[in-house]
């Protein structure tokens, strides 16, 4: 199962919670590219991994995946095991959502191979224990995202467009971003119905921001350069940082436009992990 790349097309801090978490408002939307996660009847639970970005991840309960399968083990009263292995190919800490998609995706996996039926608002609270972002990772369509990323309402059918995610391979961890931030809260910016071309929500998105773009930058000052080598490609509607960084990315009108720009960014940065795909 593919667990698709989450991205803010932006991002709005609009408040802080008592705990310390951020309240926010944001519109995500999902890459055709991700991690991919498969299951297996065994007789006990254990996690594999390999891929481009798999090197020493922890296969126990330090990872997300297994928290994630002992979770729904609970809350379903199921006895079964399960061989689980994740092939990571999305960058760690990147803002992208790896960690939050690859347990969704568990979720989903192990419903099925399990047979099991939780009640849908219990699974969305065992979800939103997971992580923040991993409840709009189950739901799996757009959708703009409030309080800490548990109120969830669907954004509807936005333009096909396609996205350059561009990674320098500098991690952002997310509470040091968060820790980094300043000023004042922004408010919620939601449109009424979806615009109807690329233009048309690029336009939309140029009025929001994100707002942990900043905080972002003072963690790891190569997120500006990846921000600047994005916009510089030919034809680019807008360049973005999604969620905590350091993933930035590009959206363009076409596929042939955002593969242009991913050989262009390359070209001048070998260094960094680029990848195009579709959002939906
Ligand atoms: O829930 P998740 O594990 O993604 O969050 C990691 C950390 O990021 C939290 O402990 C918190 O410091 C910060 N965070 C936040 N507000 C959010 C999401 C995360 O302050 N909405």
């Amino acid at each position: 199962m593919l667990a698709r790349a989450k991205v803010n097309l932006y991002l709005h801090v609009v408040g802080k919670r008592a705990d310390g978490y951020h309240l926010l408002d944001s519109l995500i939307v999902f890459a055709e590219t991700g991690d991919d996660i498969r299951v297996a009847p065994a007789e006990t639970l254990t996690l594999t991994i390999d891929g481009p970005f798999g090197r020493g991840l922890d296969t126990g309960t330090g990872n997300l995946v297994m928290r994630a399968a002992l979770a729904l083990r609970e809350l379903t009263g199921s006895k079964r095991g399960a061989a689980i292995h994740l092939t990571k190919n999305l960058p760690l800490a990147s803002g992208i959502g790896g960690g939050s998609a690859d347990a969704a995706a568990t979720l989903l996996a192990l419903i099925d191979l399990w047979q099991v039926t939780p009640e849908r608002a219990a699974l969305y609270q065992l979800a939103e224990r997971l992580g923040a972002d991993v409840p709009v990772c189950l739901d799996g369509r757009p959708a703009f995202v409030g309080g800490v990323g548990e109120d969830i309402v669907p954004a509807g059918t936005l333009p096909r467009m396609h996205i350059l995610l561009v990674n320098p391979l500098v991690e952002t961890p997310t509470p040091a971003v968060f820790k980094a931030r300043r000023g004042d809260f922004s408010n919620p910016a939601r449109w009424a119905r979806p615009p109807a071309t690329p233009q048309d929500l690029a336009a939309y998105l140029l009025g929001r921001r994100n707002d942990l773009t900043d905080p972002a930058i003072t963690v790891a000052p190569a997120v500006a350069a990846v921000l600047d080598a994005i916009a510089a490609t030919p034809d680019c509607l807008l360049a973005r940082l999604s969620g905590s960084g350091a993933t930035c990315f590009g959206l363009y009108a076409d596929a042939a436009r955002a593969a242009q720009a991913r050989a262009a960014v390359l070209a001048g940065h070998p260094d960094w992990w680029a990848q195009e795909a579709p959002i939906s």
